[in-house]
């Protein structure tokens, strides 16, 4: 589904490249993993597959399409994304967050008028009732919702239009660990409902072999490890995250259990239940 074939991007010239001859290929269907360690050139990957980021050299090829500006607009149809911020319009309900990311196939006057066409708006409950959000979600503004929630309205927009490829990058960085485990979980299971290929980035060891079939890890923009998630070893993970000197107390942490603290507001049913009461 995604073939890259020697990929290289170098941002500054005489830089070390972001990305160092990379080739994978990824097959539909598959949840595949992206790890390694802040500016491995993660990001950079996933941005090649929708055309957010150009290759220095190499081609990437999304369902057999190549990654080019001339079919950039036929890729981003095809290719949904999941941003670490969410990226939702704070000001926007919640069915017209994911309504937007059906808009490159809606006719523009509905866009502007923001009348939506019925199989869309029944596709987009569909979707937020498959990520746990009630239809009392519908209508609530954005800015309302926890990031657990907001993460889970940004699974929904990037499968309305039915892509073929969702890219997920580093979906759960800004949750804590129990909300992180079921955004991914959710966001798992969106893609086997609907057959969709998944490249998603993550710096915690634990949660890629919790929820990936398929682990790639990074390091100083190379491929190093390459492989089903129990194949990957304790020792493989040190030299990904080692920097050739002692461990520093973040890679002992990343080499353990995701302990990152909740850095949004937790999720909690007594708060949304208290939110929708004050709405009502
Ligand atoms: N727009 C840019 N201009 C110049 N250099 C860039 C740009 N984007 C990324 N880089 C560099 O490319 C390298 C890889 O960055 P990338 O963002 O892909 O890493 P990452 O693995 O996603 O890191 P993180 O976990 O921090 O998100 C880094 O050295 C980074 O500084
Ligand atoms: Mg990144």
């Amino acid at each position: 589904m995604i073939v890259f074939q020697s990929i290289t991007k170098r941002y500054t010239k005489g830089a070390q490249p972001a990305l160092d001859g990379v080739s994978l290929e990824v097959h539909a269907k598959q949840f595949c993993v992206v790890l390694g360690p802040s500016g491995s050139g993660k990001s950079t990957l996933l941005r090649t597959v929708n055309g957010l980021v150009r290759p220095t050299s190499g081609r990437v090829l999304v369902g057999g399409t190549p990654v080019l500006p001339r079919t950039t607009k036929i890729i981003r149809r095809r290719v949904g994304m999941i941003h670490q911020q969410f990226n939702l319009v704070p000001r926007l309900s919640v069915l017209d967050n994911v309504i937007a990311g059906a808009l490159p196939v809606v006719p523009h006057w509905r866009v502007l008028l923001r009348r939506w066409p019925v199989s869309l708006e029944r596709r987009a409950c569909e979707l937020l009732e498959s990520v746990n959000l009630k239809p009392a979600y519908l209508q609530r503004r954005v800015s309302e919702l926890s990031g657990g929630e907001q993460q889970r309205v940004a699974i929904a927009r990037a499968f309305i239009a039915r892509p073929d490829v969702v890219l997920a990058d580093e979906p759960v960085a800004s949750l804590d660990p129990s909300t992180s485990r079921t955004v991914l979980a959710l966001l798992r299971s969106a893609a086997e409902q609907t057959g969709a290929t998944v490249l998603c980035s993550l710096h915690q060891v634990d949660l890629a072999r919790a929820f990936s079939d398929r682990i790639v890890a990074m390091r100083a923009g190379k491929v190093v490890f390459d492989g089903a998630p129990d194949l990957l070893q304790k020792e493989t993970v040190s030299t990904i995250y080692s920097d050739g000197g002692p461990k520093s107390a973040r890679e002992t942490e990343l080499l353990t259990e995701s302990k990152r603290p909740a850095d949004t507001k937790p999720e909690s049913n007594a708060g949304s239940a208290q939110q929708m009461a004050a709405a009502r």
